[in-house]
């Protein structure tokens, strides 16, 4: 059987997503009632190369590989020969020799399907420049857990068209639901992935009329990793692209607030936000052991129910 990996939420059909979220809430609901207990992965190892910083992704993932009765590690560029120029086909064939799945977090998402293409073990996109599909596993887990299936309702996305919001597009094509991505004119989210949604997702450049009756409203960072150089122009740029509690009134009564996070408040969003009630960041966090044990558990060994 050919190797499965994770690099966009297009490499699982609708079913396997679905899947995967119910399957991350019972495995979450066994953790709270009984522990780390379930221990599928003995003595399996997952590399995780972290070529920009990270504070969720890599705990997550190490946690869950631990809780499953595996083992995680860390290799960064600095200490590896990865960053002297070992080029990435031949790191990818080497950890397949040893490691039984590699976890990428990265630039280039170009490289990221390169070291897929050599890899014989499952690769997971951890974050690219292009996609963060990780994240919004947990993100639609949350939803899921809060609010019931995500098919049919309306999501709205602030600010930047980047890889999040990227992974957000994907989101909507794959679980059925509608996204309006609202950002200033020059930051759209790329074309050919906007295109490929179809009916998913319409593009607005007013917060209001975006927000206005939507069930969920999620916003990201400014200037992301790799962009710190562009950090005042595009507090210009943004300006008026604030998520605050006013603009969360314009959204349903029963809305959610989501943020992938780190949250830079006073600029993506107001800084008394992520203490609404409508804010559920907290838990969507934490959300990220669950479905990333699910994501690795099914890429290993399958469907287990
Ligand atoms: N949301 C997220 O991926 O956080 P980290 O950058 O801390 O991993
Ligand atoms: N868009 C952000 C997401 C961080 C989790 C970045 O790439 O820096």
């Amino acid at each position: 059987m050919a190797t499965r990996h994770f690099l966009t939420l297009l490499d699982l059909s609708p079913d396997e997503l679905h899947y995967l979220i119910q399957r991350a809430i019972s495995i979450k609901t066994h953790l709270q009632a009984q522990g780390p207990n379930y221990t599928p992965l003995p003595n399996r190892t997952l590399a995780m190369i972290f070529e920009k910083s990270s504070t969720r992704t890599r705990v997550s993932f190490e946690t869950a590989m631990t809780h499953l009765g595996g083992h995680a590690l860390f290799l960064s560029p600095r200490d590896t020969q990865l960053g002297r120029g070992e080029p990435v086909g031949d790191t990818a064939r080497v950890l397949a020799e040893m490691v039984d799945a590699v976890m990428i977090r990265t630039f280039s998402h170009a490289n990221l399907e390169i070291y897929a293409d050599a890899s014989d073990v499952p690769v997971i996109n951890a974050l690219t420049d292009d996609y963060h599909p990780c994240q919004l596993l947990a993100d639609v887990m949350t939803w899921t857990e809060r609010r019931g299936r995500i098919q049919g309702r309306t999501a709205v996305w602030v600010g930047d068209g980047n890889n999040m919001c990227h992974s957000w597009i994907n989101a909507a094509r794959q679980f059925g639901f509608n996204l309006r991505v609202c950002c200033p004119e020059g930051y759209e989210p790329r074309a050919d992935i906007v295109a490929a949604a179809g009916d998913s997702v319409s593009i607005l450049h007013d917060p209001q009329q975006a927000a206005d009756g939507a069930d969920l409203i999620t916003t990201d960072v400014w200037a992301s990793m790799g962009q710190e150089g562009e950090q005042a122009r595009r507090e210009a740029d943004f300006a008026g692209f604030q998520v605050t509690e006013a603009l969360m009134d314009h959204a349903r009564d029963d809305a959610l607030f989501l943020h992938c996070l780190p949250a830079h408040r006073g600029e993506e969003i107001s800084t008394t936000l992520l203490d609404d009630p409508r804010a559920v960041v907290w838990q969507e966090a934490g959300n990220r052991l669950h479905a990333q044990k699910a994501l690795i558990e099914f890429l290993l060994l399958g469907r287990t129910s």
